[in-house]
Order: C-alpha cells, then sequence, then structure tokens
C-alpha cells in the first residue's frame, strides 16, 4: 500500500530530464537548417536509382515508397541504418557515407514530396 506513492514520485521524477529535453527539441526544430534542394540532388544521384525519381516507384515491389512519409521516421531509419541499428545489408551500404546533414536534408526531401502510400505531407510542408 504504502510502496505505491514513492514509487509514481520516482518515476515522474525520472521522467522530468525527457520532458524537459522534448520542450528544448521543440524549440530546436526550426533553428536546425534543412536544404530541400540539397536533398533532392543528392537523392537523385543515389537512391532514385532503387527507390524511384520521385520516390513512389522503386524498381522492385519489396522496396519502400519514401515519398511523403514522415520525415522524423525517415530521418530515423536512415541513422539507424547507419549506426547499423536497423541492419539491411542494402541499405547499410547506401547510408553508412552519408553525413549527418545529408541524412536530413534527404529525409526533408522525400517527406515533401506528394506520397500514395499516406496524404499527410500537405500538412507537414506546406507547398
Ligand atoms: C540499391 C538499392 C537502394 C538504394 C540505392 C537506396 N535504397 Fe533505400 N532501401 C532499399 C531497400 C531494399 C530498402 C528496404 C530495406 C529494409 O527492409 O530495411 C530500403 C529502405 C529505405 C528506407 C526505409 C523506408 C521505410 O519505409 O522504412 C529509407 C528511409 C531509405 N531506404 C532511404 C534511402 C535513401 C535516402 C537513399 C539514397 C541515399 C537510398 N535509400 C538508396 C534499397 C535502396
Amino acid at each position: 500500500m504504502n510502496m505505491r506513492a514513492p514509487t509514481i514520485q520516482r518515476a515522474s521524477a525520472s521522467l522530468l530530464p525527457f520532458a524537459t529535453l522534448a520542450v528544448l527539441g521543440a524549440f530546436a526544430l526550426p533553428v536546425q537548417a534543412q536544404d530541400i534542394d540539397a536533398g533532392r540532388q543528392k537523392a537523385e544521384e543515389v537512391c532514385a536509382a532503387c527507390h524511384g525519381k520521385d520516390g513512389n516507384t522503386p524498381i522492385d515491389p519489396s522496396y519502400p515508397k519514401l515519398a511523403g512519409q514522415y520525415q522524423d521516421y525517415l530521418e530515423h531509419s536512415l541513422l539507424d541504418y547507419k549506426h547499423d541499428r536497423r541492419k539491411n545489408p542494402i541499405m547499410g551500404a547506401q547510408a553508412k557515407p552519408l553525413s549527418r546533414s545529408e541524412i536530413r536534408n534527404l529525409a526533408a526531401y522525400y517527406a515533401s514530396l506528394p506520397g500514395t502510400i499516406s496524404n499527410h505531407a500537405d500538412r507537414i510542408t506546406q507547398r
């Protein structure tokens, strides 16, 4: 019975730093430079070969469509491939040479494209 209260207190105290980081992160977002045109250039040079020029026409049905996916999901996925947290021999090789800002730009570019798997893109980027 009297074990309950301290447990909850401890739990919420340990969440505080994360809540603070989340708030700071929200303020930091607009400052992070992202360059959709640079993303487009890199995408056309490298990624289009497999994911299609429009991000919707992959060369194989098992290759994912990137257009219109959430920017943070794309960025997170690329970082995971880069650091072997998501393991795939093809994408691991693609993501390893990408810099942090290239990843940010590529994610911003593909998120800005009209997707065929969801229609949230118009809400993220007003184009
Ligand atoms: C040689 C073919 C090939 C190239 C080139 C390639 N990809 Fe991929 N990509 C794949 C395959 C195959 C997968 C699915 C891997 C898996 O199952 O995790 C994938 C998955 C992804 C995913 C995960 C999508 C999801 O829905 O989870 C992202 C993001 C991605 N690629 C981005 C890129 C970017 C950005 C580039 C260019 C720098 C690129 N890819 C170049 C083949 C390729």
